[in-house]
């Protein structure tokens, strides 16, 4: 049975990029900005499911010989309503995974708001008053962390026990929680600092059988842009990335603005959405918004397949060292307003397009890249077709590199469009655990290296002000930089032929 999902958002971005998300959410949900539901729209052409058809477990061992999987597609009961839900009579989504439900039928989403600073938090409550405003916390001095990911990381380790409470609130408020979901800068202070500390503390004390996963948006490389210390910050949190998160979603702002520009976003998205400080960021959110909403479209949405985030990261996830993921959405949806006729065949195309991945390729090594799973989101209004789905796979299967110990399954979950969406065409995203995430951190570790070898501005990131503090921070900057080298290392390992063998394990048994 899929469990509860709970957000915590941290910092200006993780803030911001929430924001657009829960729009995301709301507007699939039929929410209005207050949590008042609208009446389920009956009259649309949606599938019901059949549960007596369900398969009895999901997940790869359940996938066609071809990796697809098939949707609820029968003439199926209607599910009654939980008990908490006593006004929007029948429905066939899932929303109180995500959100929760008064006796009032208002929804409020199971997320947490953390910021330093308080104005992003404070638009998030005045635009969408559905949160719950006990669940934001800001600090008082209201200053943020400066850039400096030490700031956050102490303030979040000084305000710990306040922000457990939060989380227990909420973890109380779940039937079945199983999954926790951080949104988050990694280059910042507070996002990446306080989102470090929150890590570990989930890792700590709520570790059984509970997921966590991470949307970390990684900075721009454009020399023009941001703060100098940003690669001193992101080895700090990949550190954290690595040992706490069972899979990270990797959203890089140069493959955003990528995006944006091929898709003429820019102009979409000139208008700001009320939130982003910078309006240039609202077309960037807009995407990850739509691709971590698709990613739980399964969940909120269910069929016969992937209908709980542990199916998904199983899938995704081959070892606890290769949990970077990059995704990839198809330019016809509703983001891009032309070019819609579009079937699941051209789909599967489109989204193998190195251009709209949300992590920049490097075109000249595409070949040198290699796939160690991929999974394939068509949601959709209406039945879809499996031959051009099989098509699709066939080509993809034939362009992609796999290891040779790897599965080459492409997975495909047929996904069910919110009957609340308006523009209701067909739309893709695509997630694979790819090799070429080593190019981004080499490039984090080249940045970082530049800095460390002079020192530079090692001490803003001191306790105090002496030789032996700054050689202390070296070190733990040093550590951190192996932690990042060895995830590197791996994801350079698994394109053997051999990579499964395990030499200690061969010398402790012979
Ligand atoms: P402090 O400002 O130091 O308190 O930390 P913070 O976590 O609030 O910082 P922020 O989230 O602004 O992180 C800075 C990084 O995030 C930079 O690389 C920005 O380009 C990026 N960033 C900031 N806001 C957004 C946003 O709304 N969307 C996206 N995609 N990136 C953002």
């Amino acid at each position: 049975m899929p469990g509860e999902t709970i957000t915590i958002q941290a910092g200006q971005c993780g803030n911001q990029v929430g924001f657009s998300y829960w729009q995301q959410l709301a507007q699939e949900h039929g929410l209005s900005p207050d949590g008042t539901p609208s009446a389920w729209p009956h009259d649309t052409k949606y599938e019901f499911i059949d549960y007596s058809r369900r398969a009895p477990t999901d997940g790869p061992a359940n996938q066609e010989a071809s990796g697809s999987s098939s949707s609820g597609n029968g003439n199926g009961a209607i599910r009654p309503l939980s008990s908490r839900r006593n006004q929007t009579s029948y429905r066939d989504d899932n929303p109180e995974l995500f959100f929760t439900i008064s006796d009032a039928d208002r929804y409020t989403p199971r997320a947490i708001l953390i910021d330093l600073e308080p104005s992003v938090i404070s638009k998030t409550l005045h635009c969408m008053p559905m949160f719950n405003p006990r669940n934001a916390h800001v600090s008082e001095q209201g200053s943020g962390a400066a850039n400096n990911w030490s700031n956050g990381y102490r303030y979040g380790q000084e305000h710990i026990e306040e922000m457990v409470n939060l989380i227990d609130r909420e973890v109380d408020k779940c039937d079945n929680l199983s999954h926790f979901q951080l949104i988050h800068s990694v280059a910042g202070g507070t996002g990446s600092g306080v989102g470090s500390r929150i890590l570990e503390v989930l890792q700590d004390r709520y570790t059984s059988k509970k997921i966590t996963t991470t949307v970390s948006v990684f900075p721009s490389n454009d020399k023009t842009s941001d703060v100098v210390v940003q690669p001193y910050n992101s080895i700090l949190t990949l550190k954290r990335l690595i040992e706490n998160s069972d899979g990270t979603f990797v959203f890089h702002n140069d493959a955003l603005n990528n995006i944006e520009n091929l898709l003429h976003l820019n102009h979409a998205s000139a208008q700001s959405d009320g939130i982003s400080g910078r309006t240039s960021f609202s077309g960037a959110n807009k995407l990850i918004a739509s691709v971590v909403a698709s990613i739980s479209n399964p969940i909120r949405f269910p069929g016969y397949m992937y209908t709980s985030i542990e199916s998904i990261m199983a899938t995704m996830v081959p070892t606890p060292e290769l949990k970077f993921l990059t995704t990839s959405i198809a330019p016809f949806s509703t983001l891009a307003t032309h070019h819609k006729y579009v079937n699941e065949y051209d789909m599967f195309l489109e989204l193998s397009d190195d251009r709209y991945k949300s992590v920049i390729l490097n075109n000249n090594n595409s070949t040198e890249t290699y796939y160690l799973s991929l999974m394939n989101f068509l949601i959709s209004p209406k039945h879809l077709d499996r031959r051009e789905i099989r098509k699709g796979i066939l080509k993809i299967q034939e362009r992609t590199n796999f290891p040779s110990w790897a599965s080459r399954t492409i997975g495909v979950v047929q996904g069910k469009q919110a009957p609340f969406v308006t523009d209701r065409v067909l739309q893709g995203i695509q997630l694979s655990n790819n090799t070429a995430i080593v190019e981004l951190f080499e490039k984090i570790l080249r940045q970082f290296d530049m800095l460390a070898k002079r020192k530079a501005y090692l001490n803003t990131y001191c306790e105090e002000n002496s030789v032996e503090e700054v050689d202390r921070v070296a070190g733990v900057f040093a550590e951190c930089r192996e932690t990042v080298q060895t995830v590197i290392e791996e994801y350079k390992a698994c394109k053997s032929i051999n990579y499964l063998e395990d030499d200690d394990l061969d010398v402790n048994m012979n």
